[in-house]
């Protein structure tokens, strides 16, 4: 059971059963909800249930992150090293090592790691001491046969595109940049690869420029170790592509190159137009060709070709040749019957001729030898015709023929510039390396011939390989002194043997069944199953109708199609193709079929075939090879598709498999396939044993080594130690790797822990100081509000105590002073009224004596009156006497008297009527007084009363009015008698002191106070400067302005020019009525006690009595007038308040009442201004003008008098 923790890598076995599928490396996302989240290499995500836990496995510690050589991969299987390459490919590190392999991934894009800087870093370094590079090879090759005396073989396998040929270039590139002589040789070897790539490379849906042909450089060394010279080998070249090509795949590029480059007057020699005029190149359906230049490319042929000596009539004669393939690809066959025969005719063409021309035949001989067969039995020789396709046949054998033939030349033209044979002198030796561009292991769908070819090299390679490889483990073991006989491995010697070793093999009946006249593909079929059918590696059709038959090679079993292998095998030239060339006049193409025409009939016949020759030059190679000491590349193809930065994970198993590296693995695994030098073993697994110092401290690696490995695996477990290394088989490192794992683990968790502890103590200690720190804080805090409460509470109680302490004195002295009070009050009442009642009882005698008196008066008065009567009556008797009867006389005095009577009574009813009528008016009056008392005073009324003949007297100045309300008895005359009555009556006024007032004399206090040369004096002209000082400058200007105000309100000052009447129905009442009607309402009043109790309680906030201020000044200036409002907001702007260009000085005439305002406003409310405007105001009454409006004024100072008193 594996325990998996977040972050570990782990092989994913996803089982898809595909044939190249292998695990995958993936990273753990989350394991810690029931299911285990794993991220594999391909980006993709899986969820894994604990059931499938069996799908993955831990990765080894060297997988995780790639190695350099994969050898040490602890996983050292194909997933392990496919990841490994995955890794370092994303890195784009394209090199790496498996042993002495070099495996390079094909970048599909140009790195930077070519340069001759590089090339410098990798000169005579050692395999290992630098990253992988096909630099460190080919310095290897170069060093070891230099070193070694040695000769040396660089075998560079892989798919098409994989990057052989792109190696064997840099390969050669290095070798002559560092054998350092850019000799002509030097620079012939490197030219001949452009020549050979035009010839024998072609585009195909693999590769832009995959070569068609397998070669072997051998470059010659001096003893200096300068190039000599080289030799190449050419294996197999693709002949029929010349006739046929695939969709979106080309024929040989030097058709291309050679249409596009060609100078048009040889073109036209040679009959040629452009690539899309022949249908040899067009099958394909392409052209052109990406990424290369045809035209360019020429030119580099030509001078290659130059630089390789070939002469200008042999570049022209390939060139004819090369036209005149192309012509023959353009012949047109038509079909015909003769005797029952199908037969065919070659349409007559311009092709035809220049074809034939070219090679200097008859056109009619050409179309012969296309349409007829001659057949030569027993001496005589029979001419069949040919069907169409039979023409057709012939036709691309002869042209295959000739490119073939034409390839070997050129092949042997350059090997005859390059190659020097070596000198017969004794002395001297040369040295060789060798490099093996050859194609690798083939599998397609289809399989022919050519593929069980080149899978027959690729199977002799790879023995060659196994046999290194083993030898290479063989040679390790012995130099360790390691015991190895028990190491196995298999090999692919059976399957060898099977198709070219023993008798009867493969290659053996086929070639027999090509040489047989009647023998046939099926006969072939026949031979080798009944031969092979019990052979493993053999796999023999299902059934007799099946044309397919399969081998078991090393990287897999490939089914071959027998059709057509005879013909392929026998890579013959009718005897009727070869008379054509025997019959041409050309030399060059008699000298390339030279050993054809050279050759009898029947040694033709004999001559051998296809299969032999390459067996034999296998044979040849391998006998090269294993003189040399080998080195191995590698190749690897991530896509298809030719793109960089993209792998293809099937694709790149199917190639390692293929490489036959696993079989490195194999041989490695049977024996001890892990392996380290002690010092790495000491540093990777002291770790077990506690005490084990590093190694680079260590005295006896080897022993401690020993120490570890037998405490760990114990003494008799299969592992060995050697003299540099400590052998291992996997498990027992799997088991080293476990401890460790658990080991460091274990160490990993005790520093886990005790940072864990110090990083928790630490945090404690931190958290607790902040603990401890708050408490106190809040303590203090808690302590103090308790304090503040508990302090507050004994404040209250001594309050409480005290003021009941208070209390109860008060209540106490409050009674007694009641007492005292009631006592003294009844006593002063008494006191007061015996004094009243004494008073009362004086007015009542006095009132009762005046009463008397009065009523005396009126008795004596009415006596009198009665008596003046009776002395009328009496003196009218006497009168009427005369007149008449004394009797009648008397009665007439009588009756006069009577009326008199009557007419006294009357006046005595009259005048006590009127009597009554005054005391009831009096008693009225007292009522209202008294109810008048009972009233608030209406100030407003009263100033009415007192101003109010100002406004009948209207605003202009010296114009009488009626005395104030209230005065009008000022003005009535005294009434005689009753007046003197009561004054005569009222009791005398109580004398007062009379006080000396001469000291506070206005021009004593004008001459003591004023500033400049202002007197008590008024001067009717606007002043200099405020009468006092006032320190700020708006209190100046104001001052100032006051005292304009004060002489127009006399008129003593003309109004300003602007005629601009302000009707506000202001004008027609009087001018003291509407400042009471502001200053002196009660409503007023009140607002100005609540503001003033404001301004009190918050006198010390200066907002507030701006508020408040601002209030006051509203409420003093509350008729709406522009002036006023104007006034009241300078007024309230406060001391920023100037009065120059005061717009209510100089815009225009005001009335009174806003004189007045403006006065009084500044007077009342700047209280630096109130002794100036009182000053100034009371200047006017040292005047002789005692007209109204010095009254006026009187009323003005008495007005702000009172103000600054309340
Ligand atoms: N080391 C490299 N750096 C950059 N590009 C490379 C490298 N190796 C190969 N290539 C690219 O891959 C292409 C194919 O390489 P190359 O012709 O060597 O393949 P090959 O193995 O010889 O194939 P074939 O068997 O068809 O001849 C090259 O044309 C080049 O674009
Ligand atoms: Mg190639």
């Amino acid at each position: 059971m594996v325990i998996l923790q977040q972050g570990d890598y782990v092989w994913l076995d996803l089982k898809t059963g595909r044939e190249f599928d292998v695990p995958v490396g993936a990273v753990v996302k989350l394991c810690d909800s029931g299911q285990i989240q794993v991220l594999d290499d391909e980006g993709r995500e899986h969820w894994i249930s604990p059931q499938n836990a069996t799908n993955i496995k831990p990765i080894h510690p060297t997988s995780i992150h790639g190695v350099e050589d994969m050898i040490r991969l602890g996983d050292l299987n194909e997933a392990g090293i496919l990841r490994n390459l995955l890794i370092r490919y994303n890195e784009r590190v394209i090199y790496t090592y498996t042993g002495s392999i070099l495996v390079a991934v094909n970048p599909y894009q140009l790195l930077p790691i070519y340069t001759p800087d590089q090339i410098r870093l990798y000169t005579n370094r050692k395999i290992g001491e630098m990253p992988p590079h096909i630099f460190a090879i080919a310095d290897n090759c170069y060093f070891n046969m230099k070193r070694n005396n040695k000769d040396q073989c660089c075998i560079i396998s892989g798919e098409s595109g994989a990057g052989k040929t792109e190696s064997t270039k840099l390969i050669l590139q290095f070798l002559a940049a560092i054998s350092g002589q850019h000799s002509w040789i030097e620079q012939q070897v490197l030219e001949a690869t452009p020549i050979l790539e035009a010839f024998g490379n072609a585009k195909t849906i693999r590769n832009d420029n995959s070569s068609r042909f397998g070669k072997y450089i051998d470059i010659h060394f001096n003893k200096r170790g300068a190039i000599e010279g080289a030799k190449i080998e050419q294996y197999l070249l693709e002949k029929s592509r010349v006739c046929r090509q695939a969709h979106d795949e080309r024929n040989y590029h030097v058709f291309y190159c050679m249409l596009r480059g060609m100078a048009p007057e040889m073109k036209a020699k040679l009959g040629l137009g452009r690539a899309t005029d022949y249908s040899y190149l067009t099958m394909g359906n392409c052209t052109e060709c990406d990424g290369r230049d045809d035209l360019s490319d020429y030119s580099s042929i030509l001078s290659a070709m130059k630089v390789l000596m070939f002469t200008e009539t042999e570049s022209c004669e390939i060139s004819k040749l090369l036209a005149s393939i192309l012509h023959m690809g353009n012949l047109r066959f038509e079909a015909r019957t003769y005797d029952n025969l199908d037969a065919c005719v070659v349409v007559r063409s311009p092709d035809l001729v220049t074809a034939a021309s070219l090679m200097e035949v008859e056109p009619k001989d050409v179309m012969v030898c296309l349409t007829t067969r001659t057949l030569i039995t027993r001496g005589e020789s029979v001419t069949t015709p040919l069907s169409v396709e039979q023409g057709l046949d012939v036709r691309d054998a002869f042209v295959k023929g000739i490119y073939g033939r034409l390839f070997v030349w050129i092949v042997e033209k350059i090997n005859a510039a390059i190659y020097r044979p070596p000198s017969c002198e004794s002395g001297i030796i040369r040295r060789s390396i060798g490099l093996l561009d050859i194609f690798g292991f083939e599998n397609f769908v289809v399989n022919s011939f050519e593929q069980l070819c080149i899978n027959f090299a690729n199977e002799n390679l790879q023995q060659f390989f196994v046999r290194h490889v083993f030898k290479l483990e063989q040679e390790e073991y012995n130099l360790e002194d390691i015991s190895w006989q028990h190491i196995e491995f298999t090999d692919n010697q059976d399957a060898l043997d099977m198709i070219a070793n023993k008798p009867m093999n493969i290659i053996s009946l086929i070639d027999e069944e090509s040489k047989f006249p009647k023998g046939t593909d099926a006969t072939m079929l026949y031979k080798l199953n009944s031969q092979h059918k019990l052979n493993s590696n053999y796999m023999p059709p299902k059934n007799s109708y099946e044309t397919q038959f399969g081998i078991q090679h090393f990287a897999g079993m490939v089914h071959y199609e027998s059709r057509g292998f005879l013909e392929k095998n026998r890579d013959s030239l009718h005897t009727d193709i070869i008379q054509l060339v025997h019959s041409s006049k050309n030399k060059f193409i008699k000298q390339i079929f030279q050993a054809d025409v050279a050759m009898g009939v029947e040694t033709r016949k004999r001559s051998p075939t296809l299969s032999s020759q390459f067996k034999r030059s296998l044979e040849m190679l391998m006998r090269t090879l294993s003189v040399c000491q080998p080195f191995f590349v590698r190749c690897i193809k991530p896509n298809e598709l030719k793109k960089p930065m993209l792998f293809d994970r099937e694709l790149c198993i199917r190639q390692l498999r293929y490489s036959g590296m696993m079989e490195t693995i194999r041989i490695r695994r049977a024996g001890y396939p892990i392996r380290y030098s002690f010092a790495e073993f000491v540093d990777r697994f002291r770790v077990l044993m506690p005490g084990v110092k590093p190694a680079h401290i260590q005295a006896d690696l080897r022993g401690t080594c020993m120490q570890i490995v037998s405490a760990q695996l114990g003494k008799h477990e299969d592992w060995q130690i050697g003299k540099t290394k400590i052998f291992l088989k996997d498990h027992h490192d799997m088991q080293l790797e476990i401890e460790r794992d658990k080991a460091i683990t274990d160490k990993v968790i005790l520093i886990q822990k005790v940072a864990r502890g110090l990083k928790a103590r630490t945090n404690f200690l931190r958290l607790r100081s902040a603990v401890i720190f708050i408490q106190k804080v809040w303590r203090g805090y808690r302590s103090r509000k308790n304090y503040q409460i508990m302090k507050s509470g004994f404040i209250r109680l001594q309050a409480v105590c005290r003021s009941r302490k208070f209390y109860r004195n008060y209540r106490i002295t409050r009674h007694r002073i009641t007492l005292l009070q009631a006592r003294c009050r009844g006593f002063l009442i008494r006191q007061a009224f015996g004094r009243r009642l004494r008073a009362v009882l004086t007015i009542q005698a006095y009132t009762r004596g005046m009463i008397a008196r009065r009523l005396c008066q009126r008795l004596r008065a009415e006596r009198q009156h009665r008596l003046e009567a009776e002395r009328q009556r009496l003196a009218e008797e006497e009168l009427l006497r005369n007149q008449m009867t004394i009797r009648r006389a008397k009665a007439e005095a009588e009756r006069k008297h009577q009326e008199r009577l009557n007419q006294l009574a009357q006046q005595q009813e009259e005048r006590e009527r009127e009597e009554k009528e005054e005391s009831r008016r009096k008693k009225e009056l007292l009522e209202q007084m008294e109810r008048e008392k009972e009233q608030p005073v209406d100030h407003s009324d009263m100033v009415d009363r007192m101003f109010g003949f100002l406004g009948d007297s209207g605003p202009l100045p010296n114009k009488d009015g009626q005395g104030p309300a209230g005065f009008e008895d000022l003005e009535k005359t005294p009434r005689g008698e009753e007046a003197e009555e009561v004054l005569n009556e009222a009791p005398p006024l109580p004398d007062e002191d009379e006080e000396d007032l001469s000291e506070y004399k206005f021009s004593k206090f004008a001459a003591t106070y004023f500033q400049g040369v202002s007197t008590h004096t008024y001067i009717r002209r606007p002043l200099k400067q405020p009468l006092l000082f006032h320190e700020d400058e708006g209190d100046q200007l104001a001052a100032l302005a006051v005292w304009i105000t004060v002489l127009r309100f006399m008129g003593d000052l003309p109004e300003p020019k602007y005629q601009m009447v302000i009707n506000d129905g202001s004008e027609k009442i009087p001018v003291m009525t509407k400042i009471y009607e502001t200053l002196g309402k009660r409503t007023y009043k009140r607002e100005l006690q609540e503001l003033q109790v404001e301004g009190e309680v918050s006198s010390t906030d200066t907002q507030k009595r701006n508020s408040v201020r601002h209030k006051l000044v509203s409420l003093t200036l509350k008729r709406k007038s522009k002036i006023t409002e104007e006034v009241t907001r300078r007024l309230t702007e406060g001391s920023d308040y100037v009065l120059q260009g005061n717009s209510m000085l100089e815009d225009r005439p005001t009335s009174n009442l806003e004189k007045l305002h403006f006065i009084i406003g500044n007077g009342i409310l700047r209280p630096a201004l109130r002794s100036e405007a009182l000053l100034q105001s009371k200047t006017k009454l040292n005047t002789d003008d005692k007209s109204v409006e010095s009254f006026n004024i009187g009323d003005m100072i008495y007005f702000i008098d009172t103000q600054e008193k309340s």
